[in-house]
Order: structure tokens, then sequence, then C-alpha cells
């Protein structure tokens, strides 16, 4: 017999709740109920109080929980990380009985005069997962759809004074198989409780329709709303009644760009509430994606809502200085990932200018796993939550300028209640388009989206070539669509790399309309160690036995908000002013902006040799409109004429804000570009092309310049400090990245022994002026090697080695690097270099990175990725110095350049650490100097290394400087 199901696991939305409508800054009465509820945390359903709802119910034994939050991070319960796999039997719409059931409880008094007439609506934000409510002892109703507001008629159960609220949350429910976002499940009442007063004819519900024409520069508006109500926007003279369309002959338009709002009113006999109207237009031509009749470039990113130490609950300042760093890096558009999010935010984008695809609370990923079968996206029985799901984001956000699309949700497979979603929300709204990436037939969407398609795919996109749909109807419909990537360039741990290469798409196909890096934001919560050293924790770390690991830190930000190298690098690729050198020298400046003119920038150049910085100034620049280009003549003067010696001389030009936006202070850097006036290669640091010394076999030792090295060929000392003996490395601890695929190029690095080379001394000997040492580098498990050659000369004080590096016998993997790593006196702390920086660069993710001359320690050289992995190195590295407080310490050259990391661990340690604080100090400082890097790619999810990023076994040399200081 099968069990009754519970009311939580009923599928339907529930019951009680009232139409969902939009909401603005009302003048009605309104109580805000956040702040400190009772709570009562109960394994399962059999063992949470009785009546607990009853006025009287004695709460004396519970526990406090500020409202809003996500219980397990006040210490009751623990988070769970999983990606696709639910962390639940699958049964729906049942749920297991080991359920979770938070109570929360609240007295409160209603504030003397509470108006006696009309009614009073009791909102919640959000609550996950499943909500029931009572008021007084009387029940309003039950809600699921946890990221989605609900309000109930609180009015019958309300009395003067003092009132007791109460709620039941229960972790899993019907719900939890529409909510299988990749994300922590975190329940709670997670966003706010108020109460509203709705005066007897309250404005109700309203629709503001506001559009843009491009052509004569137009306003049009219609309000939607009930009989009576009128929409007054003082600055235009508009006042309208409900239903009534007006044209303005000028308005200025709303965009990403230049977020245009007015200040409006919505009023009724009886309410005013306040809200902004922008005016835009969202259409498709010529399958481009346009926004007031122009072409929009979605530079963007899936932000999810989470914050470290409160889980769901994401403060108000916090959002705001998130948008704030996004539109510091360039960023213009979001994807609410995956559900709409607190409605705070929308009101930011507006404010602050992004184009937002606002989704709706939707994945039922989990069911990919059994081939979708039993997906309740296909199941008549489901219909009513889906239906109720996009009528209630919809209907609280349709206000917002910022969202021009809808998105149904994501990856919950394909089906009729998907396409019921679009058709209702089509026929409601027809202002904005639909998208969904669950469904590449497109039969119920408006534009072509993927997720993680590689350049190649992309690029027949964008040429309309891509393979045909078996259907020719919707092949046709298809290709109209404008594309975008709603996901791409996965930002797990080190990476994403060849950001470059689809922006370089995007830029070229007026059909590729940009896309949304995954994503935002690292979900990592802090934790720390029995002995009280702080770090990040993941997926398993709260002891689930189900869980996806560190797959829910895929960032462009650390968890606490700071930048990773990710963000930095997709600022560049994205930057909205491009200057490119022009074989004459001149530089050609674009304004790849969409809407805005240049006249908000100020352009500067300035040059620098070997990275000082000699000279400067403003340059002059007609206002570029959108689209258009300039050339301009730098006011540098050659090397030669300026009478410099032939050192590297490198300009800088830049863009900055001209003067301080909402986001960015004056001098805010948007956009820059370098080129060199001088045609050196790098010199070598001797002027000689001859060996200064010969080699001198003496006592079993032998002597070269400063070196010394034992008869077998290692080094042992340079000068009189004892440098580790330099050993070819062909490894790196790897990326998430590396880690990606199945198997993955980490597995087979394993498999092979890359890991762990034996290097076997063939034979050292002098040979005139220089000290060769052969070796044969195997790696452990492998037959194939490396005949390796190290070649030492030394000219003056300067030791050059060369490496040459021969593969042997079948190479069947890609190599992590070819470099080799010394080991330093750990004292040498100080780190100077000339070369790319200030941060991290690997071949394929090197766009952001200027040459100049940096200063850096030890510790601040390491990108601290939630979970250890290779990271650090500085690209293109022309000289560098690794110093002690003494200013003893090494010194290194490349011919012409060579990539630098400095550690405090092996890379064996860095590869196995599990999180930050497993990385500890071995005692000396383990320094690489590589010829080159593996790209980083993207398969954490998605395209690996590009083939030209590819580190492939082939014959290599190159050569490095150094001496002691
Ligand atoms: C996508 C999914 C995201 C996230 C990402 C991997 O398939 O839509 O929610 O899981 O992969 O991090």
């Amino acid at each position: 017999m099968t069990r009754p199901l519970a009311y939580f696991e009923d599928p339907s939305p529930g019951f009680g709740a009232l139409p969902p409508r939009a909401i603005g800054r009302t003048d009605a009465a309104q109580v805000d109920l956040s702040g400190t509820w009772r709570f009562h945390l109960a394994g399962s359903e059999d063992k949470a109080p009785e009546g607990f709802w009853d006025p009287d119910f004695d709460d004396a034994g519970w526990s406090d929980i500020p409202v809003p939050s996500s219980w397990p991070m006040h210490g009751h319960g623990a988070p769970i990380y999983t990606n696709v796999v639910y962390p639940i039997p699958v049964d729906p719409p049942r749920v297991p009985a080991e359920n979770q059931v938070g109570d929360h409880r609240l007295v409160f008094d209603l504030p003397e005069g509470w108006p006696q007439t009309g009614r009073t609506v009791l909102r919640f934000e959000g609550a996950d997962s499943s909500l029931r409510v009572w008021c007084n002892g009387v029940e309003l109703g039950i809600s699921r759809g946890s990221r989605l507001p609900v309000e109930f008629d609180a009015t019958v159960a309300l009395r003067p004074g003092r009132n007791v609220l109460a709620a039941r949350v229960h972790q899993w429910s019907s719900a939890t198989y529409l909510e299988d976002q990749d994300m922590w499940w975190l329940p709670g009442i997670f966003r706010e409780v108020t109460l509203r007063h709705r005066p007897d004819g309250a404005v109700g519900d309203f629709f503001v329709r506001a559009g843009y024409d491009h052509v004569g520069g137009s306003g049009s508006l219609l309000l939607e709303a009930a009989e009576g109500v009128r929409v007054v926007i003082p600055e235009l003279e508009v006042d309208a009644e409900s239903g009534t369309p007006v044209t303005i002959p000028f308005v200025e338009p709303w965009s990403a760009e230049l977020p245009r709002r007015y200040a409006a009113e919505i009023r009724s006999a009886t309410e005013t509430v306040a809200v902004h109207v922008g005016f835009r237009t969202v259409s498709i031509e010529d399958a481009r994606l346009l926004v007031n009749g122009s072409p929009v470039l979605l530079r963007g990113v899936n932000r999810h809502e989470f914050h470290p130490r409160t889980g769901r609950v994401v403060p108000y300042q916090t959002a705001r200085s998130e948008l704030t760093l996004m539109k510091r890096h360039n960023i213009n558009a979001v994807r609410t990932s995956h559900y709409p999010p607190h409605p705070a935010f929308l009101d930011l984008c507006d404010e602050l200018g992004m184009w937002v695809i606002d989704e709706c609370d939707l994945e039922t990923h989990g069911f990919e796993l059994q081939d979708w079968r039993d997906n309740p996206s296909d199941d008549p029985l489901w219909t009513d939550a889906y239906l109720d799901r996009m009528r209630r984001m919809v209907e609280r956000d349709k206000n917002h300028p910022s969202v021009i699309m809808w998105s149904l949700g994501n990856e919950s497979g394909t089906g009729a209640n998907l396409a019921a979603m679009a058709a209702w929300a089509k026929h409601r709204d027809d202002t904005r388009l639909i998208h969904y990436e669950g469904d590449w037939t497109c039969a119920y969407t408006d534009v072509y989206s993927r997720m993680y398609a590689g350049v190649t795919e992309v690029e027949q996109i964008g040429k309309r070539i891509e393979a045909p749909l078996d259907d020719p109807g919707l092949d046709a419909r298809r290709r109209a669509m404008p594309f975008v990537l709603c996901e791409y360039a996965h930002a797990m741990g080190n990476g994403p790399g060849g950001l470059s290469e689809y922006q370089r798409l995007f830029d070229t196909y007026p059909r590729l309309s940009g896309g949304f890096i995954w994503e935002w934001l690292d979900h990592g919560i802090p934790v720390s160690t029995p002995d009280g050293r702080a770090h990040y924790a993941y997926g398993g770390d709260f002891g689930e036995t189900v869980h996806d690991g560190n797959f829910i830190i895929d960032g462009l930000v650390f968890p606490d908000r700071t930048p990773s190298p990710g963000l930095v690098e997709f600022k560049k690729v994205v930057e909205p002013i491009r200057f490119e050198t022009q074989p004459d020298g001149s530089v050609r400046v674009t304004n790849r902006h969409d809407f805005r003119d240049t006249s908000h920038l100020a352009f500067r150049w300035e040059l620098a040799i070997d990275g000082q910085h000699t000279d400067g100034g403003p340059l002059d620049l007609p206002v570029l409109r959108p689209g258009e280009s300039a050339d301009l003549t730098l006011p540098i003067f050659p090397p030669e004429r300026a009478g410099l010696p032939p050192f590297e001389h490198w300009w800088t030009v830049r863009a900055v804000l001209a003067a301080e936006t909402a986001w960015a202070p004056a001098g805010h850097e948007i956009a820059w570009h370098q080129g060199r006036t001088d045609d050196v290669i790098a010199e070598r640091p001797f002027d000689a092309d001859e060996p200064t010394a010969p080699v001198v076999v003496e006592d079993g030792r032998v002597l070269l310049g400063p070196a010394e090295f034992a008869s077998d060929g290692t080094l042992l000392r340079v000068g009189d400090i004892e440098i580790g003996c330099p050993s070819l490395e062909l490894w790196r601890a790897p990326t998430d990245n590396d880690r990606g695929k199945n198997p993955s190029v980490a597995d087979r690095w394993e498999r092979v022994g890359l890991d762990d080379l034996s290097h076997r001394l063939i034979r050292a000997g002098a040979y005139d002026h220089s000290y060769v040492v052969h070796t044969e580098v195997k790696p452990a498990g492998g037959t194939a090697s490396m005949a390796n050659t190290y070649r030492w000369q030394a000219f003056g004080n300067w030791l050059r080695l060369e490496i040459t590096m021969l593969p042997e016998g079948e190479w069947t993997v890609p190599l992590g690097r070819v470099g080799f790593k010394l080991g330093l006196p750990a004292a040498w702390d100080n780190v100077e270099w000339f070369g790319r920086g200030p941060g991290e660069a690997y071949p394929d993710s090197i766009a952001a990175a200027r040459i100049g001359h940096y200063t850096s320690t030890v510790d601040r050289l390491q990108t601290p990725y939630v979970r250890p992995q290779e990271n650090g190195a500085r690209a293109e590295v022309r000289w560098a110095r690794i110093t002690g407080h003494n200013g003893r310490g090494l010194q290194l050259h490349g011919e012409p350049h060579f990539s630098l990391t400095v550690r405090r661990w092996p890379t064996k340690a860095l590869a196995e650490a599990k999180h930050t604080t497993d990385l500890a100090d071995s005692g000396e400082l383990h320094l690489h100097i590589d010829h080159v890097h593996r790209g980083l790619g993207s398969a954490s999810c998605g395209p690996d290394v590009l083939p030209r990023y590819e580190l492939n076994a082939v014959p290599l040399s190159f050569a490095v400087w150094l001496r002691t200081m």
C-alpha cells in the first residue's frame, strides 16, 4: 500500500496564496517582521512539536534565530552540497522521513492605529523549501517555490496588539524535485517577511509597459492596473489612467550603459506606490538581439545568491557592492542563475545598469541521471507548480527595465510544462524574450541558448551554418534567432582559459550576442581547523554522504568576493574600448559600447623604460559614438631620438572614467593597451659572446666560474650560496581544469607517472668552456623518456644554463609544463621582476597581465584558490631577483624570458592539499623557472585547452642565466 502524501509532498504550489503581484515603495502601512524569531529544529515531522502554532504554545525551550536566515548557517544542522544528483532518494513527489522541520515563531505587536478597514497581507519573499503559516493559531496557507514571494491574507486572523506568527518550514518537499540547482541545500526563511496593509481601493497589481522608439526618440507608456489607477511621471508631465496608452515625444531611453530612470508614482484613491520607469524596447532583427534598435553584446556572469556567512541571505550592501564590482570589471549582464534574485537586486540592476536574464526557480537536473524518466517537466501532475513559479516571477519582476529576458529555468529537460510556462509568459508580457537552454530545438524560446559550446561550434552558429535540426520548420526558426552562451568559461579554480577566443567570435558575428561566465562567485563556507586556522569549506566538508566536492567553488570572485585572476582577465577581454596598434605605429581606438559615446572617458598615455615610468600625459581624442574608431598618434619619440640606451620601451594607453559614477571613482580604468617603441630582444645580461671561464676539474669537484658541481653533475653552490640543483619538471599540481575530463589530463599524468620523474645521470663532462650534463628523465610508470642536456657556461659571475629536451619513446600525454626547479633559502622573501604582472598569467589567460616592473613577496605571489592547485606563475619575465633582507639572493635573466613561480611548498604538496590550511612551509623556497606552461582551458566543465595552448612532448631547448648576489 502506498503511503498517503504528506502535505509538503503535494506537487501543487500549495494553498491560500493570494494572486502574485508587483510591489513598490508604498505609502500603505507596513511592518517589517525581520528580526529575532524563536526557532526549533526537528529531524523529522514526527519529532516536531505538536500545536506550536497555538498562540499560547510555550516556546521557552526553543532557541533564537534571525529571520531572514538559512538555519544551517546558524548552528542548526549543516549545509549539503550536490550538483546534479538529488540528495534524497528520487521518488517524486515523496521525500524521506528524515526531513528537517524548522519551526519558527514570532510574537509581535501590531502598531497602534493599524487601519481597521481594508485587508492585511503577510508576505514572505522566500522560504526554502516548504512553508506553512499560521497567525494566532489560524492557518493562512502553504507555499512552495523557495525563491519566489508569496502573500497570504491575514486580515481575519490578526488582532490589535499582540499577535503570534508561526511558520513551519521543511527541508525537503515536493518542491525539492523542482529545485535541484547546483548549490548548497540551505533551508530556512531566507528573505524578508512583511505585514502589509492593503487599503480598500489599493493600487493592486500594476504593469508599466514602457517602450522606446529609437527612430523618433519617443517613449510609449501603458499602465495595466485596476480601473481608476493612474501612473504619474512628473518629470515627463505624464498623468495617465490605466489602460490609456501615452506617447511621450521625447524620452531618454534606459540601457545598461545609460540606465536612465524616471521617478514615477502609481496612484489609486487610497494608495501611492513609488516606482521607477525605464523606457526600452527589446527586439530581434536578422538574428540579432537589439535593445532600442541597437545590437547588444552581453558581457555577462551567472550569479547565485550566496553569502559565505549567511548562506542564501545576501545583505543589500553586499549585493550593491557586488554589482559595483561587476560594473568595475566591464560586466554588463547577469543571468540570475537559477532562480529570481532578491527583489532589491533587480532595483540595483535598474539603477546601476545591468542587462538581466531573470530565471525562474526551476531545475530538475537530477532526472537526467535516469534519462529524464519521470521528469516533472513533462508530467501534468506538475503543470500547476510550473505555471505558478513562472507567474510569481513575472508578476513580481515585470516592471524592471533591466530584465530583458525571462528564463524558464535551468536544466530541466524538455516537456509540455516548460512550453506552458513560455506560452503563459509570452501572453502576459510580450515585451521580453523567452530564454531556456534545455531544449535545443528552441520550440518555445525566442533566443538560441547553449552552455559550454566550444569555439568551433560557436563560430558555426555565428556564421549561421550550424548543423540543422531534424525539423526544418524548427530549424528555420532557430536559425533566425540570436545566440547566447548562457554559460561558458567555467571559472573553477585556476582559469578559465580561452576567454579571448570566445570574445573574438562575439565581436565578429552579429548573431552572437555574447554570454555569461559560469559563474560569479565561489560558494565557500568559512570554517576552522581544530587548531583554529581558517579556510573555506566545500562539498563533503560537513559530512555529507552524497556530494560534489569543490565543484561549488567555481567563481570569478573568491567567497569573500575579492576578485580572482579570472575576473581580472575577463575585465580586460571584454573591455568596451578597444585599442589596436596599426602598422604605422598609430593606435586605433574603437568605441565598443553599444549605446554610449566616449565623452565620459579620459584617455592617457605613459611611457616606461624597463618598467620605470618616464613620461606621460593626456591624449586628445574626438568623442566617438558607439562603433566609431579614431587613430591616435602617440606623442612618443623612438628611443634613438631620445638618446636612451636600448632598454625595453613600453608605452601604455588607458581609457579611464573622466568623472565619478555611481559605481566607480573618477580615474577608474576601463581599458588599456601596451606597445613598444624599441625592438630590443631581451639582452643577455653579460656583454660577451663567448664564455669567460673554463671548466676546471679538481679533486673530484667541477668548478665553472662562480659555480661548483659534484662529479655526477649536481650543482652544489653558486658563489658561497647553496642552491638546489636544477632538474627538469614536466608536471604541475593539477588545476581543476586539468582534473576536468574523464579521464582527465591529471589522471593521465598520474597514470604515466609524470608526477614522479626519475632522473638518471648518463654522463657529465667538460667540453671546452661548457660543462655538459646528460640525463635521462623517465616518468615512473611509463616507457617514454626525455633525453636531457644541461649545458652550463660562465660569463663573469653569471651562469648560463641551457636545457635541451628530446622526447624518446611514445609520449601519450600532454605535459603540464616544461621547466626546471631550484631550491632556495626560505628567508629570501622578496621577489622583483620585469615582465608580465602584477597577477598570474598562463598561455590562454594572459590578456590582463601587463609588462612592468613589479615587486612582491613569496606569500603574496600565491593565489589562494579554495582548493589548492597550480597558481601564481608570472609570465614573460625578462629578469627577476629573489632576495633576503640583507639583499643577498639570486638573480635570473631570461633568453628572452621565462615564467616565474616561487612558493614555500613542493608541487606534490600543492597537488595533495585539499584546503589552503593543508599547505605548510617546507623550510625552503621552491623556485620554478618554466619555459612553457600548458594552457588552462575550461575542462572542469566544458572545452579543454585549445590546440594552440596544448603542450605536447616535442624537442625543446631554452636558456636561463643566473647569478647570486
Ligand atoms: C551547468 C549548470 C550550472 C552549473 C554548471 C557547472 O550545467 O547549469 O548550474 O552546475 O553546469 O558548474
